[in-house]
């Protein structure tokens, strides 16, 4: 069943929503990282990179989910093109499979071709299908992987 949303762009009150998403996520994978706060305000929310960050609201305005896309700098973390786009996806298990996150990618792509990024990476654990289905499903495509990494990309053009 699709789920009923708001999509929105996430503000700095939405901080501990979508540090109890990322919970959610690190208490079905058992894969702890860095979650409070402080740092979905500093890392998604105010990060002076972003380009958009998007938060799917349920009919109760409880956050199911939120997508950040940041253009990418020297230096940045999994050596991404400067000025490609980067980004994240995470949408609590209660509401996987819902479509939320293809909600929240009709909002993330718009916002891409208006900055001008040519292209998007997404950066995935190899051993994370669901993340891998996703991607590809937004029509992202390997670029690289090693080191339980897989990088896919998507060609930024106008039309979709
Ligand atoms: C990966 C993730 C973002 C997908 O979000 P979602 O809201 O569940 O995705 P959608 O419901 O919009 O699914 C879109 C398409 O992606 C694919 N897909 C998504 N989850 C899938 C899964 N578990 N298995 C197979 N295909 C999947 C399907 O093609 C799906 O279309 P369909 O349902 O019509 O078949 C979400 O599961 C998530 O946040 N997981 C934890 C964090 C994570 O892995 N983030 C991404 C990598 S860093």
């Amino acid at each position: 069943m699709r789920a009923v949303m708001l999509i929105r762009p996430a503000v700095e009150r939405d901080a501990p929503a979508l540090s109890r998403v990322l919970l959610d996520i690190i208490a079905i994978t058992g894969r702890m990282r860095p979650h409070d706060p402080d740092f979905t305000l500093s890392h998604y929310i105010a990060n002076r990179d972003s380009v958009r960050c998007s938060v799917a609201l349920d009919a109760e305005g409880t956050v199911m989910g939120f997508q950040s896309l940041v253009r990418a700098v020297p230096g940045n973390r999994y050596d991404v093109p400067e000025g490609w786009g980067i980004i994240g996806t995470h949408i609590s298990p209660r509401a996987h499979r819902r479509g939320v996150g293809t909600a929240l990618f009709a909002a993330t792509r718009p916002a891409a071709v208006a900055a001008g990024l040519p292209r998007i990476d997404a950066c995935i654990g190899a051993d994370n299908a669901m993340g891998l289905r996703y991607y590809e499903a937004m029509g992202f495509r390997t670029w690289r992987e090693g080191d339980g990494i897989v990088q896919k990309m998507l060609v930024v053009t106008p039309d979709g």
